[in-house]
């Protein structure tokens, strides 16, 4: 999944959906999203359209129904023009516009109900993980969800697992402490909901490259990345897509 966050101009995003449809067929069993910024998802569920395997997704959404909040997009809106994916909580919004476990609660709720998959971002910073607090923040995090949404509420969902430390550093986690929080992810979901744990994608998100892609992704719960830096380049984001084939074969 590739969050190009607010970045390119209509030209990029051209150039960047035409790369990854011309890769189409070489990751056909992965399921791929790209989440441009709001003003060019047009453009790409129109480019898409025709590229079986190949969705778009919003990297975010609003945590109110349709009505009188300027500068909004709802999940519904996110819907109407062709998503099926949509970011919700990540830590950028988390820490850079205040977004608080309840309100990426509300988010999430409102994603499914516009039949959107919610993506949850959780993850630790790096002062919650020097003081050993990882597990527990996450787990605060996906409880925040289960208070708003109820016991199905990640049935039909993604959880992406983003280490604030990671994102943008260049210093991704080792698959064995990734995989570690993707376990407690799984097991947490499967104590309220053995079926939707079973079926749940946690996907590795945090400094992931076309390098070291094939290794997290051979991680038992880790099931494929949310790539930011990474997804703004074809020749990366491609490279990436087909580490993730194997896992599908
Ligand atoms: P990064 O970002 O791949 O540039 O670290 C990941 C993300 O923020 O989703």
């Amino acid at each position: 999944m590739g969050n190009w966050k607010m970045n390119g101009r209509r030209q990029e995003a051209q150039s960047l959906l035409s790369a990854v449809v011309t890769h189409a067929a070489s990751f056909s069993d992965v399921d791929v999203v790209v989440c441009p910024p709001y003003v060019y998802l047009g453009l790409a569920v129109e480019r898409l359209a025709d590229c079986p395997g190949i969705v778009c997704g919003a990297q975010d959404v609003s945590a109110h129904a349709d009505g009188a909040y300027t500068g909004e997009v709802s999940a519904a809106m996110a819907r109407d023009i062709g998503c099926e994916f949509a970011i919700i909580g990540h830590s950028e919004r988390r820490t850079l516009c205040g977004e608080t476990d309840p309100v990426v609660a509300e988010k999430f709720a409102r994603a499914l109900a516009a039949d959107i998959t919610p993506v949850l971002c959780v993850g630790e910073t790096a002062k919650e993980r020097d003081a050993g607090r990882t597990r527990e923040v996450v787990l605060r995090q996906i409880d925040a969800v289960y208070a708003a949404c109820g016991t199905r509420a990640f049935e039909r969902a993604v959880v992406a697992y983003e280490p604030v430390w990671a994102i943008g550093t260049g210093r991704a986690a080792s698959p064995d402490e990734a995989q570690a929080v993707h376990h407690d992810i799984r097991g947490a979901v499967a104590q309220r909901n053995p079926e939707a744990a079973a079926g749940l994608r946690i996907l590795y998100g945090g400094s992931v490259k076309a390098q070291n892609a094939r290794e997290l992704f051979a991680c038992a719960d880790i099931d494929g990345g949310l790539i930011g830096g990474a997804s703004l380049v074809a020749g990366d984001f491609i490279g990436i897509c087909q580490a993730a084939c194997f896992k599908s074969a």
